[in-house]
């Protein structure tokens, strides 16, 4: 404890709550005055899951990213922490220190409080010598209180191989408020004939090679500068650990205690890499990661998980795991193929009634409307690791946002690395509409064949649009009366410089689910 002064405990909530996890003697013996073999704050810094009175602001120190523990070895090292009103960082409000550990590879997870509502401020990190450079984050608007507007970007899928992240350089000029980040934030495979750039990493199967995927994908310049200028809020999907992967179930049927301590080290390395509260911290290959954020009397986000609870794909018997496209599969149809567990649908309906707010948001990892496809015979047919393999769990969702009159209700997504905007009901062949949709390309992966899913369009007349020709991402303006939806398209996601633009513009009138095209 004498690491740190009196006014510093006070000051510091961060700082408090941390020794109270970490143990006194773990911060009075951490090295106070660190040297580093070099600058430690190569994977640059982030903030994210905004309140009215608190943000999470994160790092990770790693001298040599790529290296066994970061270069950081085995001691624990006090980290240095302060928001500011001004970007000079000369109208310090909050400071403290905290006792960065090898058990979370000397990540950095501090819970700011007692900020003020609606308002941007600035920070940093310091160790030893060593300084980050400062970043800028943002508190939401106060319970009770209607802003005029906010505005945010939400992107999903962006496989290092596959592109660079001009998405992420054009959100800087965008004015957001805060950026939603819907999974696949890393993918765990590596391509064989990489287009883009080139890495020589194993597949990422335990802790070390999932630190070793964040440190690589957060050495990425215009990645880290996107989570230096805004608040994230963060989902995954299946590539935090393995494709199409199922709770406990893997697509390959690896046994099962192999499968869950491969989960344990990835949601670990998730929770090292993103900027979340203590609350979400792991146990073994547990880790509760759906929460809300509400953004005062203006939109509510529900985060959801759909992987860690999720029943097995159906009707693969005597296949291998994972998703198929598959004809006469009534076991889709099964309420108790759930989605989310049971907890997470009870936590969601028990929320969803208590909405107050104008725009009720659904942060969730896939395309939820129903994608009637036909296999090669010809058959009408569904992917399984969709929502179409959960078509009774995606119905009570539905029907509980009808039957409560959840307020303006959006459902946004990814995953399918193309642009769709849809109209969601609970019976796809019926009136009414219930909720607006919107899923966002990827950042980087390779999109789904064009003509193929286009072909599938005159089936599905609740699509309203789809692209998968594209990389990019989705701005949304959210106002009280009017949510404007932008799909952002790049010109070449090979180059970090490339131009992008606007390929369509849709409007949802507040009181009048489905979008209209602007
Ligand atoms: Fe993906």
């Amino acid at each position: 404890m004498s690491t740190l002064s009196r006014r510093q405990l006070l000051s510091g909530a961060g700082a408090l709550a941390t020794l109270a996890w970490s143990g006194h003697s773990l911060a009075a013996c951490a090295r106070a005055r660190p040297r580093f073999s070099d600058h430690p704050f190569k994977l640059g810094v982030a903030s994210g899951d905004p309140r009215a009175d608190s943000v999470v602001l994160w790092t990770r120190l790693a001298p040599d990213p790529l290296a066994r523990e970061g270069g950081m070895g085995a001691d624990p090292v006090t980290v240095g922490w302060e928001v500011a009103t001004d970007e000079r960082m000369q109208h310090v409000v909050q400071k403290g220190t905290v006792a960065a550990t090898a058990d979370l590879a000397h990540s950095v997870h501090v819970e700011v409080q007692g900020l003020e509502p609606a308002r941007w401020y600035w920070y940093r990190f310091y160790s030893g010598d060593e300084m980050s450079s400062v970043a800028r984050t943002r508190t939401a608007p106060g319970p009770g209180t209607q802003p005029e507007r906010l505005r945010f970007a939400f992107a999903s899928c962006q496989h290092w191989e596959f592109g660079r992240y001009a998405a992420y350089h054009h959100m800087l000029a965008d004015e957001l408020d805060l950026v939603v980040h819907l999974g696949d934030y890393i993918y765990e495979t590596s391509a064989r004939n990489p287009p883009v750039r080139r890495h020589d990493l194993p597949e990422a199967t335990d802790l070390e090679g999932y630190r070793r995927r964040y440190a690589l994908y957060k050495s990425d310049a215009d990645l880290q500068a996107a989570h230096a200028a805004h608040p994230w809020i963060v989902t995954w999907d299946d590539h935090e650990v393995s494709n199409d992967y199922a709770s406990d179930r893997s697509e390959r049927r690896d046994a099962l205690q192999d499968f869950l301590r491969r989960r344990a080290g990835a949601y670990q390395a998730y929770y090292e890499h993103m900027p979340l509260r203590r609350s979400t911290l792991p146990h073994g290959p547990d880790m509760r990661l759906y929460r809300d954020v509400s953004w005062g009397g203006l939109a509510d986000f529900f985060v959801l998980d759909g992987r860690q609870y999720r029943a097995v794909q159906p009707c693969g018997e005597g296949r291998r795991g994972g998703g198929q496209l598959v004809a006469n599969c009534a076991k889709r149809l099964d309420p108790a193929q759930t989605r989310l567990g049971a907890a997470q649908e009870r936590w969601l309906f028990d929320g969803l009634g208590r909405v107050r707010s104008r725009w009720t948001v659904l942060a969730q990892q896939q395309l939820m409307a129903q994608l009637r496809q036909r296999n090669r015979a010809g058959a009408e047919a569904y992917w399984t690791d969709g929502w179409d393999g959960y078509a009774a769990a995606r119905q009570r969702v539905l029907a509980e946002i009808r039957d409560r009159r959840v307020p303006n209700p959006v459902v946004i997504g990814g995953d399918i690395h193309s642009f769709w905007v849809t109209d969601l009901k609970v019976d796809f062949d019926a009136a009414p509409v219930v909720a607006t949709e919107f899923v966002g390309t990827s950042i980087s992966s390779p999109g789904v064949p064009y003509e193929t899913f286009a072909r599938a369009l005159p089936d599905n007349p609740h699509v309203r649009f789809f692209d998968s020709r594209p990389r990019g991402y989705v701005r949304c303006t959210v106002t009280p009366e009017r949510w404007l939806t932008e799909l952002r398209a790049l010109d070449n996601p090979a180059d970090p410089r490339s131009a992008i633009g606007t390929l369509a513009s849709f409007v949802v009138e507040s009181g009048r689910p489905g979008a209209q095209r602007a």
